[in-house]
């Protein structure tokens, strides 16, 4: 690593004085002082460890901010700001995931030097994540307050398919849930590649690791995923067709109704309204 700056040609001034506009506006000297010095290492991967995990925490204050705003959007039952505004959720947690990975290549032998450095800190004393757990439970209240609006059951909404706004909002939370736990699957194959998932592998708080198993599948909307299961249950096979039996008119529509071409939102309470 070079220390000091470095004359740039093409803009003709030395970067890493902290001086420039970039620097300034970015904070650059404060952020690059927030890892461990070269000396100050205790492993050359404890940089990667560190960024990777501040990252994650930068990550998961943006998606606080738009989980706060996603709340807002749902309250004033804006139906393309709100799908918007989840797709947006889902792709910050698709860059966490594949930043998560990148800690894949850690050593299982070079993670426990680093490891010794840590103290007792866990996951669960991210403020990030301890955020987005009650920004989700919040997220929740607002849809079942649109659904209390609305009038209908969550059961009925995916029983009929209707109103269609609803069942877009439910199936776009439903996307952002999956992401958030393609998430934590992804961490969780980071711990067992690192130290190993076992019921005799402690964390650094004193439980398992094994107890991963259970927590990385805590969605953040459990309704949306209990309404699958009650529909499940009530489900039988009166209206379907032996495999090889011929084929009638009497064979059930896939769906209670056919898609119309008002599905455009026309019955959705509009952005801005
Ligand atoms: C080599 C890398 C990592 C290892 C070995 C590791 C290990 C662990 C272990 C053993 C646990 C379960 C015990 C506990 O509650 O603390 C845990 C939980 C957690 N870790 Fe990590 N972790 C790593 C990287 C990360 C990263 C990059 C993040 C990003 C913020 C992260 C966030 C979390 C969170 C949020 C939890 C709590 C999840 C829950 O159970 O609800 N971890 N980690």
């Amino acid at each position: 690593m070079i220390d000091g700056p470095i004359h740039v040609p093409e803009i003709d001034a030395e970067v890493g004085k902290g001086e420039l506009d970039y620097e300034v506006y970015l904070r650059t000297s404060e952020l690059l002082s927030l890892q461990h010095s070269t000396d100050e290492r205790c492993h050359p991967d404890e940089l990667a460890f560190q960024v990777v995990h501040q990252v994650q925490e930068l990550w998961l204050r943006l998606l606080n901010q738009r989980l706060v705003a996603l709340v807002d959007l749902i309250d004033a039952d804006a139906p393309s700001s709100v799908h918007r505004t989840i797709n947006r959720c889902v792709v910050i947690l698709e860059s966490m995931c594949s930043s998560m990975d990148s800690l894949s290549t850690l050593m299982p032998a070079d993670f426990q030097i680093i490891r010794r450095n840590l103290g007792d800190g866990s996951g669960l004393q991210s403020p990030g994540y301890a955020a987005l757990r009650q920004a989700g439970a919040v997220v929740e209240e607002a849809r079942q307050a649109c659904f209390e609006r609305a009038g209908v059951s969550l059961e009925t909404v995916y029983r009929t398919h209707e109103p269609e706004y609803l069942v877009a909002l439910c199936e776009s939370l439903l996307d952002l849930d999956v992401a958030y736990q393609r998430w934590l699957v992804a961490h969780f194959y980071l711990v067992r590649r690192t130290i190993g998932v076992h019921r005799d592998v402690p964390a650094l708080d004193g439980y398992p690791t094994k107890a991963l198993e259970v927590r990385m599948k805590r969605p953040l909307f459990p309704e949306l995923w209990d309404v699958r299961v009650a529909l499940t249950r009530g489900w039988n096979r009166e209206g379907g067709v032996a495999p090889g039996a011929p084929r009638s008119e009497t064979l059930e529509s896939p769906a209670p109704r056919q898609a119309r071409a008002s599905d455009t939102l026309a019955d959705a309470p509009r952005d801005g309204e």
